[in-house]
């Protein structure tokens, strides 16, 4: 008899869980699942006029492989022109001059950070990883067989004195430290300053590699900026995953690490997709040579900005000390605490029952030590949408109270 096909899977496909979410049971009325950019930022017009400007300038080359005048580098980096509009932002946001082969451009960040740990990580290498963070990121780690060590975050970013407990057991085990230093996700933190220089001089002395994942670096609607980990190296052992999927659109699938060409030429070595496309590789570097994607960015904070204060103000009125977060200064999410008063399973349900959606913790950790937490994305749903959407919530709190409030 033929054995059925799910038989011949590898060891790792069969080791899953696939990182798709399955289709919910009653229709997603409040969706505050995923972070996405609002749709109505999306510049369609401008992308429009600039498909056709460049299909009409540079004819039958934007559809091919690569530009014949750059040849096969592209194949691997690609689009020369776009990497060289990156790399000139970088230089004039950060102060790092890193030059086109400082920057390899990618299917959305997320095949960046692939990419980063198939160049960098061998079976059994510690990578360290805070201790709620991006799955994906985390299932590419253990895809390689890395042994991944967590440390917490708290309201500023990575505890780093727990990193440097780690790398004293673990000696040269350490390769790599993943983190998402500005707007953390799920817990909307920032790392502080002295923390990042911490940071930095940790990898100096133990010599090895920072992923800084920077793809909310730009969403900032309060607060001052911070120095990027990338922007305050001298070591040569940061490289930085951005992406235009938050601050742009998504579906563009266009994102890139940047670093030192030294730290960029293992991506490189791994990478054999045949590079990204080049229509819309050519379709951003005009966007970047036009000087429309820093307005563009403003006007979009201004939007996140509405959407996260409606957010936290209704929860604040309605759903009072059952929550705990802080206001965000950026980015997409609230990271909530429910109060241990609340029978929260009870409430989950019945969030979802009326078509609340949103990230529960336990998705970006191993042990949430108890307590209760769930990830709210606010930014692509109507501000009508998320002040109906939290005053349910708070209806549905104040019936799971084990004890009234
Ligand atoms: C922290 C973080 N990094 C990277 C990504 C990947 O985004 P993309 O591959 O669309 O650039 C996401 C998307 O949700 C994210 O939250």
């Amino acid at each position: 008899m033929t054995a059925p096909v799910e038989s011949l899977r590898s060891n790792l496909a069969g080791s899953g869980p696939p990182l798709f979410f399955p289709d919910p049971e009653v229709p997603a009325v409040f969706n505050f699942d995923q972070g996405l950019a609002a749709p109505e930022t999306f510049p369609r017009e401008d992308l429009t006029r600039l498909a056709k400007l460049v299909l009409q300038r540079d004819g039958a080359e934007v559809l091919d492989y690569f530009d014949p005048d750059t040849g096969y580098e592209e194949l691997v980096f690609g689009y020369k022109g776009l990497r060289e509009q990156i790399a000139r932002r970088i230089a004039e946001k950060q102060g790092v001059d890193l030059g086109p082969r400082g920057v390899i451009l990618t299917s959305g960040s997320v095949q960046g950070i692939s990419l980063a740990v198939a160049g960098y990580i061998n079976k059994g290498d510690v990578v360290v990883v805070e201790a709620a963070s991006f799955p994906y990121a985390l299932r590419f780690m253990e895809m390689a067989g890395a042994d991944i060590r967590t440390v917490p975050v708290d309201d500023n970013g990575m505890d780093v004195d727990a990193l440097a407990e780690i790398l004293r057991a673990e000696g040269g085990r350490v390769k790599m430290v993943y983190t998402i230093p500005t707007f953390q996700t799920p817990t909307a933190t920032e790392m502080s300053l002295p923390r990042r220089k911490q940071l930095l001089a940790l990898a100096k002395e133990h010599s090895f590699l920072i992923m800084e994942d920077n793809v909310y670096g730009d969403l900032r609607f309060a607060g001052e900026d911070l120095p990027t980990l990338l922007s305050l190296d001298d070591t040569g052992l940061v490289i930085q995953c951005g992406s235009f999927s938050k601050i742009v659109a998504p579906a563009l699938r266009l994102g890139w690490i940047a670093g030192q060409p030294k730290a960029i030429e293992a991506l490189a070595a791994v990478r054999q997709d045949l590079g990204v496309g080049q229509w819309l590789a050519r379709v951003m570097a005009e966007y970047l040579a036009e000087g429309l994607l820093d307005p563009h960015i403003a006007k979009a904070n201004l939007v996140y900005k509405s959407k996260a204060e409606t957010a936290s103000r209704t929860l604040r009125e309605r759903c009072g000390d059952f929550v705990r977060f802080t206001d965000p200064q950026g980015s997409f999410y609230l990271w909530v605490e429910i109060d241990e008063r609340i029978d929260w399973d009870k409430a989950a349900k019945l969030a979802e029952r009326e078509g609340i959606f949103f990230r529960p913790g336990e998705r970006f950790m191993n042990d949430t030590g108890g307590r209760q937490f769930l990830r709210l994305a606010y930014s692509h749903v109507s501000e009508d949408v998320i002040a109906r959407g939290l005053e349910t919530l708070g209806d549905i709190l104040r019936q799971c109270a084990r004890v009234p409030a």
